[in-house]
Order: C-alpha cells, then structure tokens, then sequence
C-alpha cells in the first residue's frame, strides 16, 4: 500500500493497493462517470443508492456518466434492508433491465448500499466488476475497503455474503456534508481505532482534529476531511493486503468489536455501530490491561479521546454483564466455540503478535470488567 497527498493543500490523495486504487476527492462525484469508465469499463453500468442519498446525489453520479448513463436502482435506507429479499429484488432489477456479465455495478452510499450492491456484484451472472462510491465516514474509512460483502439474516448481521474486490473506491468527502453529526461521530470510532491499532500519532490527530470538523463538515466542505480519511484508508487497506481472507493479522481491525458487537445487539441497534465500538474499546482496552497484556493508561487514554469526540465510554446501565459476555458468544468470530479478542499492547500497538492476534480470555476477567470498574 502506498499513499500520496497531492500539494499543496493535500486535497486529494491516492492510495495504491496491490489491485486497485483508492481516491479521496471532494469533488470527483462531478467526473465519476470518466473515472469510472477509465478504471472499470463495461458495456454498461447499474448504479444502486439509498433513498436516502439518491435525492442528493443520484443525479449529479449519473449525468457524469454522459451517454453511458446507468440504470438507477434505490433501495429504502436502513441496516434492515440489508437483506436477502432486497438483494434478490436488486439481482431482478438488473435482470429486467438487461444486464448481462459485460455490466459492471456502482454503489453509491453508505456501507449498508455497499455491502448489499458489492454483493449483488459478487454472485450476478457469478460475479461481475464494482465500484465501491461511499458517502459516509464510516464506508469511506471501513466499509468500502476489503472486499466483504453481504446481507444480514434474521439470525444475525452479515452471515450471508463474500469475498468480492472492488475495481476502485472513489471516496468524495464533500457529500459528508449533508451527514448527520452522530453519523460522523460514530464513524470517527473507526478512525480512533485505526489510531490504536497501528499509529499513536494519528490517534492524537483524530481526537484533536475531529471535533472540528465534525462542526465544520456542513459549511467548510469536503478538503478537510481529506488527510484523515486517507491515514484510515491507507492503515485499513496495509491490513487488508497483508491478510485478505482474514486468518491473521487482520483481525486486529476487530479491536473493539468482540464487545462492541454485543453491546450494539443488546441495544436493539438502538446505539449506533461506532457508539457501541467506542464502548467495545475502552472494556476491551480494561481487559488487556487486566490480563497484562497492555500498558497501563492505556483504557483512559482511548476514553479521554472518545469523551473529546462526544462517544460513549460506558457499558449502558440497562446492559447485565452476563447478557454481554452470553451476547459474545452469537458473534460469527467465535470459533470453536471460543470468543477471541483483539487486544491493545499500547495506544498504536496491538498484543498477540504470537497467536495470530485472537486472544482467548477467560469469562471471570470479561466479567470483571462489564461489572467492575467500567461503570
Ligand atoms: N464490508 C465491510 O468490511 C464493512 C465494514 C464496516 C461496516 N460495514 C457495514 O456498513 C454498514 C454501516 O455503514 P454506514 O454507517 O455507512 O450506514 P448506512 O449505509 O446505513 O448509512 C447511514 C445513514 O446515512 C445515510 N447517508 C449515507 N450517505 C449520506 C450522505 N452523504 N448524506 C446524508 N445521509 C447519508 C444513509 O441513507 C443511512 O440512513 C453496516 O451494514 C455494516 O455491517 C461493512
Ligand atoms: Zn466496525
């Protein structure tokens, strides 16, 4: 992975993976159509949005693409329609309007449009090329960059899914404009743990700098946002080339999320997912410092950052610590039925080097800390 910050404002940056490249722009949603068809040509394009984002940005997308104009597909905003039916619908509606293996599919919006277009792409006509187009915080730094994709289940979020590589990622940070702040908080949880999994000095900039521009993100546009979005697209991608299919050391991208997960299920997804990870980091945090794993500060370090960005640090006090230590056995990372945690040695260095970076941890010291000291 190598990354480059145009001069002299750093507006723009590229980040070069081992297969296809990744471009932070405020403004490329004006030329997509020519970046599009430059890095990913096909016969014909289908562009699939949120009825969320296709109001304020499906227009200026599709008219970029001149004469090669895609078909529009809108699915209803929402984690709840990341489903089977929907992707079923969608693989119907590319069908009904001709596409054959010679299309290729644009996904423009959140992660939930990314998941479940990259997965349309994934198995139509048994796979045909994508561009993953995010216009949130969170799938511009997260869910856009690895190549999962997939549909939740009624037994769970993400079940149902695979392995699919985008041609290209164009990240255009001014449509963070129209974000609600919670939204760009919650993403910001990500970037608080690509800072601690990987690079201490990011870490501070993230906590510093965020509050900013999350005030700023209506009115001051999308540059900004730009070397930010590039450090955390630039540490997620270095994880993800190292490790595509997830055996080994990207699972530290996890940190957080053992916790994390449960605590967002038992709160009915009441807690959006980068409130409930904050939480997941400062008890996962706690518990390595418990175990010895990880230097002491370390848990009110990552706590003083995420109070800065106005997240959340506490377990709620509707959460038992026994419903989240059972909620942690149903993740999907369980294996062999052992629940494995992603651990910080230090903010910017992760422990477990030496066991592929799950840890196993006994239930009194995951229990010791939901009820101890973490309320
Ligand atoms: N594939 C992966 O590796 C990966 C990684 C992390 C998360 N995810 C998935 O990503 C999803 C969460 O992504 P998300 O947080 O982007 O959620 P989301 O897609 O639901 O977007 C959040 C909300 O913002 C709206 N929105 C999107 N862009 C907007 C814009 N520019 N202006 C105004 N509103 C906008 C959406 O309509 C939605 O209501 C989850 O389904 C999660 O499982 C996937
Ligand atoms: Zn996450």
């Amino acid at each position: 992975v190598s990354v480059s910050l145009s001069p002299p404002a750093a507006s723009r940056a590229e980040v070069a993976l081992r297969d296809y490249r990744i471009t932070v722009s405020p403004g490329l949603l004006a030329t997509l159509g020519a970046t599009v068809r430059e890095r990913c040509p096909a016969h014909r394009y289908a562009l699939v949005t949120d009825d969320v984002v296709a109001p304020l940005y499906a227009e200026a997308a599709l008219s970029s693409f001149g004469d090669a104009r895609p078909t529009r597909h809108v699915v209803p905003t929402g984690e709840h329609h990341k489903t089977r039916e929907r992707w079923a619908l969608l693989t119907d509606e590319l069908l009904a309007q001709g596409h054959g293996r010679d299309s290729a599919v644009v996904a423009l919006g959140g992660g939930v449009v990314g998941d479940l277009a990259g997965f349309v792409a994934a198995t139509f006509m048994r796979g045909i090329p994508y561009v993953q187009v995010p216009t949130t915080f969170l799938a511009m730094v997260d869910a856009s960059i690895g190549g999962k994709t997939g549909v939740d289940t009624a037994a769970g979020k993400n079940l149902v899914g695979a392995f699919h590589q985008p041609r290209t990622v164009l990240a255009d940070p001014a449509t963070l404009a129209t974000l609600p702040p919670a939204q760009l908080r919650a993403g910001l949880a990500e970037a608080v743990k690509h800072g601690v999994i990987a690079d201490a000095a990011y870490f501070e900039q993230v906590w510093r700098d965020g509050p900013a521009l999350v005030a700023g993100a209506a009115t001051r546009g999308g540059e900004p946002w730009v070397p930010m979005v590039a450090r955390s697209v630039e540490i997620k991608a270095s994880v993800v080339e190292g490790d595509e299919f997830e055996g080994g050391i990207r699972k530290i991208l996890n940190f957080g999320h053992t916790l994390g997960h449960a605590i967002e299920l038992l709160s009915g997804f009441r807690l959006l997912h980068g409130e409930a990870i904050a939480v997941g980091m400062v008890l996962e945090a706690r518990l390595a410092e418990r175990l010895g794993l990880a230097e002491r500060g370390t848990a009110e370090g990552i706590a003083r950052a995420l109070q800065a960005l106005d997240l959340p640090t506490r377990l709620p006090a509707d959460q038992a610590p026994d419903a989240v230590l059972a909620a942690t056995r149903t993740d999907k990372k369980a294996r062999a039925g052992a629940v494995e945690y992603a651990l910080p040695a230090g903010i910017g260095r992760m422990a477990g080097a030496d066991r592929e970076f799950g840890i196993r941890v006994p239930d009194e010291a995951v229990l010791a800390v939901l009820g101890g000291e973490a309320r």
